[in-house]
């Protein structure tokens, strides 16, 4: 399985995963042989790209944090409790049984590395974010080795849920692509708030959920809100989720920006450790983030054009890949290769 940016999407194309929209629901299947309507629709729906099957990534696997089913339920859970009507049957018991099942599928596969790019739509963005940032937010608790299960569980929890209040901003607001109003910005920024009261009133989560989801836009240095508090006066499920959520929003493509790669936006990341973010978080994310995605193509320093094929934690920057068409491996990490560079990485 390979990534192909949506630019480069080509009819006869054979999909590599399902792809589904922000209710779970899948609206193109894997396998499916695209047809020109098809290419157009997802052109239209503003996915950045998608996972396509040939005879160039034969046998190139790209693994999830979570499996697909895992996914599409969650994606279902943010879908409904975001829906004025459908929240009301939400019992508290079925988060906790997703976001059990999100912690333990990612502690099961602790070693693995976040090594995919998320083929969401435009419009369904804050459902495929929550999850993300769920997925995301775990992985990062896990590699911290400061939380025990019930811990991580509430962290995967409230990473879950850190955009619920979202609920009561306008679709138009949230995707605008202009520069917000006054009013509109302040009503953007209630968002924790707005999302922290929602949980209190209807549920009965730990204090330290509530808490997580009401600091999730609070800075390192004091100047995020609602609160402005700093440093570690904002709980570690937050500043985890400020890491998360911030990461996944530069890798995503929104209605004012393309998706950045995933090294412009660790770039990014690292550049505000200490401003937005716990230094010690960027780190640990620096060490999970494949900054050459397994099955994207990438161009190396002698021309050649190479499909990426396993990567190694400790030397991110020197990846296992395969050479596009004549399919010669070249392990990067090898001494022999040494002369050799990723030059580009196409998203
Ligand atoms: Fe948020």
């Amino acid at each position: 399985m390979r990534y192909v940016p949506i630019i480069k999407v080509e009819v006869g194309m054979v999909l590599g995963q399902d792809i589904y929209d922000g209710e779970g629901k899948v609206l193109f299947g894997k396998g499916n042989i695209l047809q020109q309507e098809d290419a157009q629709e997802l052109l239209h729906m503003g996915l950045p790209g998608v996972y396509v099957e040939d005879s160039y990534s034969e046998g190139v696997r790209v693994i999830p944090l979570i499996s697909e089913t895992l996914k599409q339920e969650a994606l279902r859970l943010v879908y409904d409790l975001l829906d004025e009507e459908r929240c009301q049957e939400i019992e508290q018991d079925y988060i906790l049984e997703i976001t059990r099942r999100i912690t333990r599928e990612i502690s099961a596969g602790k070693d693995k590395l976040y090594n995919m790019i998320d083929t969401r739509s435009l419009d369904d963005y804050t459902f495929f974010h929550s999850v993300n940032v769920a997925v995301l937010a775990t992985m990062l608790g896990i590699a911290s080795g400061n939380l025990d299960l019930e811990e991580l569980n509430m962290l995967t929890t409230c990473a879950l849920l850190h955009d619920v209040g979202r609920r009561y901003v306008e679709a138009n607001v949230l995707n605008a692509k202009r520069t917000l109003s006054e009013e509109e910005r302040i009503l953007v920024e209630q968002h924790p708030k707005l999302g922290y009261d929602f949980l209190t009133e209807h549920y009965d989560f730990a204090p330290e959920v509530e808490k997580g989801v009401l600091e999730h836009h609070e800075w390192y240095n004091g100047c995020g809100y609602p609160m402005r508090r700093s440093g570690y006066d904002i709980s570690y499920y937050a500043r985890i989720i400020k890491v998360a959520d911030v990461f996944d929003a530069l890798t995503s493509k929104l209605p004012y920006h393309d998706p950045v790669s995933p090294s412009g936006a660790m770039d990014y990341m690292l550049a505000n450790a200490g401003v937005e973010f716990d230094p010690d978080l960027v780190e640990l994310l620096d060490k999970k983030i494949a900054i050459y995605p397994v099955g994207c193509e990438v161009t190396l320093s002698d021309g050649r054009n190479a499909i990426v094929i396993e990567n190694y934690q400790e030397s991110m920057l020197r990846p296992k890949v395969r050479t596009l068409p004549d399919g010669e491996i070249i392990d990067l990490n090898q001494e022999e290769a040494k002369d050799l560079m990723v030059q580009e990485l196409f998203v």
